[in-house]
Formats: C-alpha cells, structure tokens, sequence
C-alpha cells in the first residue's frame, strides 16, 4: 500500500519537514492548490515528479482572492479524498493550513500585480483576483522554497501572473505551466465543474469547441476580430453569457489584431446559471 503523505498545519511543522529534506539534499517542487483535487491536480503531481526529488501539494482555501459575492463559503473542501488522491499518487508532503495559519491576526499585506495581472481580462470581472493570488503564492514560496512550482495552464493568467511576481520577486523557483487536461469531450477540469446542472454540464463543451474552430480560422488567416466575434456568438447560443473571448500575445497577454502579433493565446470566460468557467487554447 503506497505511503499516506506527511500532512503538516502550521508554518512550523512545515519548516521541519523542508529543513529535513533540504538536509539530505533534496531538491523540491510545489504544486500549489485550492484542494478539491481531480485529474488536471495529479497530472500536475506526476509532472511535479519528474522535476524534483519531493513533491509538496499545498491545499488552502484563499480567502484573499475571493470577492465578497464570490463562492468562497461553497467552494468544494474535499480534504479527506484528497490526501487519499495524494496517497495513491505518492506525493511527499502536504501543506494545509488554516486562514489564522497563512494570514495571522495583524497580517498587513497585499501584493498589486502589474502587467500581466492587469491585461484586461480576469482582472476586469474580478479585480482582487490577483492581488490574492499573488500575495499568497509568494507566500507559499516562501514556506515551502521550491526548487520548481508547477501551475495548470488552465488559469493562463494566473500563470503569467505567477511567472511574473516570481522574477520580480527574485525567488529562485522555476514557475512551470502544465497542459490542461480535459474531460473526453473537451471540457477543462475545474474544482468548479460541481456546480454544472446535468444540461450546462452538456452545453460547456461549446467553450472548447468554439476556441478550437476559432484558433483553426485564425491560422488560416481569417481577420481575427470577425472570427472572434462569430465565436461569441457561437458560445452565446449555448446559453453561456460571455465575459470574454479574446485573442491575446501568449507571453504578454496585450491585444492582437494580425496573426504575426502572436504567439497568440485564445482566452474565453463565460457564465452558465451561477457557473463561470475559464478556458484557453494556443492558435
Ligand atoms: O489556481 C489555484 O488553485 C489558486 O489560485 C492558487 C494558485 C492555488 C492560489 O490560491
């Protein structure tokens, strides 16, 4: 029977762990999540794997990029399945602390993104975002001092948002971005997919599809602001209202309007009932 990873809820229990390891050479790679863990999580493990002697999966909850009217009491909190997908997967160590844990009584702090986390798209519907994201990775870098962290591209802003607080921060981590893995119809997996009824569940494919349709028409040289707007269209039908389908600089997330502007990156939002999912695809 595979090992039960050590579990550890406090920053002191964890610095025993990273100092023991650190000891004995090891090198470490952080796989920071929200917990309710599926297979996009554990490809990201397995990646993890191959880049360093021990892996360590943070699991918590962040208060701090959550709105007021965001779905931060219901997101799914699976700890229990989790450390058992961890088991199986033979993590090393999971780090799970509590909100008093990461952000004491007097915490005082909060990083503002520039660049990248203010392109104009997650940011603009959800404008604490990545100050959230990126105080807490930083602070996750800080207590775990991974060799290499590992970020689904699922959020492609968030990891350019990551990559950059990384290098202006001058941690020492390689910040890498994993494939997003997809459920056979093309949907990402999202902690978030709970929340689909059976008949949104069916219509969310749309968000893939119509990306797919859309980077095929702008390789081919179709005028990109026509493709994009036939593509909202398309998803709207599907009953989704769309935040956002855009095409964007792949590494600086500014607006393109010709294919030589790119590598382009598609980036679509969109919501169905109380659902809002993220996506986004290379042209
Ligand atoms: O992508 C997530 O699950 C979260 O935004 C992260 C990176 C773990 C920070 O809370």
């Amino acid at each position: 029977m595979a090992k039960r990873p050590t579990v550890v809820h406090t920053v002191s229990a964890l610095r025993r762990e990273i100092a023991r390891y650190r000891k004995d050479g090891k090198s470490i790679a952080l796989v920071p999540t929200m917990g309710a863990l599926h297979a996009g999580h554990l490809a990201l493990v397995r990646e993890a794997q191959k880049r360093a002697d021990l892996v360590v999966v943070s699991i918590f909850v962040n208060p701090t990029q959550f709105a007021p009217t965001e779905d931060f009491g219901s997101y799914p909190r699976t700890m229990k399945t989790d450390v058992a997908a961890l088991t199986t997967a033979k993590a090393d160590l999971v780090w799970a602390p509590s909100p008093a844990a990461m952000y004491p009584e007097g915490f005082a702090l909060k990083l503002a993104p520039e660049g990248p986390a203010l392109a104009g798209l997650e940011d603009k519907f959800r404008p604490h975002f990545f100050g959230g994201v990126a105080t807490v990775v930083a602070k996750l870098f800080t207590q775990v001092t991974p060799d290499v962290a590992l970020f689904g591209q699922k959020d492609y802003q968030q990891l350019r948002v990551v990559t950059q607080m990384a290098k202006d921060l001058d941690f020492p981590v390689k910040v890498v971005g994993i494939a997003t893995v997809r459920e056979k119809d093309g949907l990402a997996m999202s902690s978030r997919n709970v929340y689909l009824s059976e008949v949104e569940r069916r219509h969310a494919p749309v968000l893939y599809r119509t990306m797919k349709t859309c980077a095929a028409r702008i390789k081919a040289g179709e005028p990109i602001a026509m493709v994009l707007e036939e593509g909202r269209g398309h998803i709207k039908q599907a009953e989704f209202a769309v935040d956002y389908l855009e095409a964007r600089n792949a590494l600086t997330l500014a607006p393109v309007s010709v294919l030589k502007d790119g590598p382009i990156r598609l980036l679509v939002a969109a919501k169905i009932g109380k659902t809002r999912l993220i996506d986004n695809l290379a042209v």
